[in-house]
């Protein structure tokens, strides 16, 4: 299975990514934890992607292509995997399209997780003075959740028109997030393969 998250700052994605992948045997790719380890490593990415970060702009295409290339060739040669915070523009979904169909790849879900405005910003604030993220301070947030609404939510259209879309309400506690993900996840599974023996 091929699951993407889609979801604003907050919403959940990296969490329930984690639990996601572990309930189906799938690998957990992170976008943002691939480029924040370059820059904890001092690498020469990490220098060319922190002050994008820490702004909370977007990182240039060529750059996450080039790092999630090969965990997500070797993850479609195992069971598969769960992207999380990957595609984040239109550009990025079908340059991802090109590279799963020349893996053979299989199966794509794109799963979004809606959550209310104030409290994504209650959690990114939260974990700001928890965690320290540098990208969680109040006027970051702000742009990120702007950066989404004008780069990312084009592609839950995208999702709807070319593949199979799931939305699940993020706004309850996490285990409740889970599970009604993987039901929905079990059920579209079962029509997938309801319909390849029609
Ligand atoms: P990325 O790391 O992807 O960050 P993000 O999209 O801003 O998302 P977050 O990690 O803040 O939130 P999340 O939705 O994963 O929620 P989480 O589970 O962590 O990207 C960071 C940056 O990297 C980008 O701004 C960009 O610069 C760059 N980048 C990454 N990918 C890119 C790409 N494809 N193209 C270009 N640039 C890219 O939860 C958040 C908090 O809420 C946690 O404290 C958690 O414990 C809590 N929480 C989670 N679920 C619940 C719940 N149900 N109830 C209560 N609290 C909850």
């Amino acid at each position: 299975m091929r699951l993407l998250l889609i979801g604003p700052p907050g919403s959940g994605k990296g969490t329930q990514a984690v639990r996601i992948a572990e309930h189906y045997g799938l690998e957990h790719i992170s976008s943002g934890d691939l480029l924040r380890r370059h820059v904890a490593d001092g690498t020469s990415i990490g220098r060319a992607v922190e002050q994008c970060i820490n702004q909370g702009d977007l990182v240039p295409d060529g750059i996450v292509m080039d790092i999630l290339r090969k965990p997500v060739e070797a993850a479609s040669k195992r069971a598969g995997y769960v992207l999380d915070g990957f595609p984040r523009t239109v550009e990025q979904a079908e340059a991802a399209y090109l590279v799963a169909k020349s893996l053979g790849a299989s199966v794509r879900i794109a799963l979004h997780l809606t959550v209310s405005r104030e409290e994504l910003i209650r959690r990114l604030l939260a974990r700001g003075r928890q965690a320290g993220r540098t990208d969680d301070t109040e006027e970051v947030i702000n742009h990120r959740l702007q950066v989404f609404n004008e780069s990312t939510s084009p592609l839950l259209d995208y999702y709807a028109r070319r593949e199979t879309l799931v939305s699940v309400d993020g706004d309850r506690p996490v285990q409740e997030v889970t599970c009604s993900a993987i039901a929905q996840l079990d059920q579209l599974c079962q029509q997938f393969d309801a319909g390849r023996h029609r």
